[in-house]
């Protein structure tokens, strides 16, 4: 078995940026740089064989180019469950269609439906016990950020090694756009 997910990377520079926003919230396990991303799809655990027929899949995907601009930053969770913080994506329709072929290329693989609504975010850390006033600080601190626009020329799959200090991200195969 074999766990996967689909993302889009970032160039050094933005990832640079994306690592410069951490900080200053106890309690906060911060991303790091080589590892930031942008999921499309959180696949899961699959057999070698289906990861062979993803690979195929993901290969005939068509879909252009496009320019995208991370902007923002926010919180999942309440803020007394605080779970993570995130930077935004403004919003890109070239995005949202890459990320519908992506899934269904995904469902003809015999992948069930992901369910929940895309909700394009790079988490830039993990919460456990977070203040409630530092998080409140991060937020108003870092509400102006953003980088881009920036080229986004290919789709990487990703497989992820779940181990005792957190998860390491390889990419196996990048998937270009026209
Ligand atoms: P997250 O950053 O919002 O947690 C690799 O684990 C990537 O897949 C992460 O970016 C993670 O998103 C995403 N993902 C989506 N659903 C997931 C799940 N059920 N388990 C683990 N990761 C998931």
């Amino acid at each position: 078995m074999i766990r996967l997910f689909v993302a889009l990377d970032f160039p050094a520079d933005v990832r640079e940026r994306l690592a410069g926003l951490a900080g200053g919230v106890p309690g906060a396990r911060w991303t790091e740089a080589g590892n930031l991303h942008l999921t499309l799809r959180f696949i899961g655990e699959v057999p070698d064989d289906t990861a062979h027929d993803i690979d195929a899949a993901l290969s005939e995907i068509a879909a252009p180019g496009f320019d995208l601009v991370l902007d923002g930053v926010g919180m999942y969770g309440s803020a007394r469950n605080a779970r993570v913080l995130w930077a935004g994506v403004e919003r890109s329709e070239a995005l949202s269609h890459l990320q519908s072929k992506v899934e269904s290329a995904l469902v003809r693989c015999g992948l069930p439906p992901e369910e929940r609504k895309f909700s394009p975010h790079v988490t830039l850390a993990r919460l456990k016990d977070a203040p409630k006033d530092r998080l409140g600080r991060f937020l108003e601190d870092r509400g102006l950020f953003r980088a881009g626009p920036m080229r986004i020329d290919h789709f990487t799959l990703y497989r992820s090694h779940l181990g005792k200090g957190g998860a390491v991200y390889e990419a196996l195969r990048e998937y270009g756009l026209s």
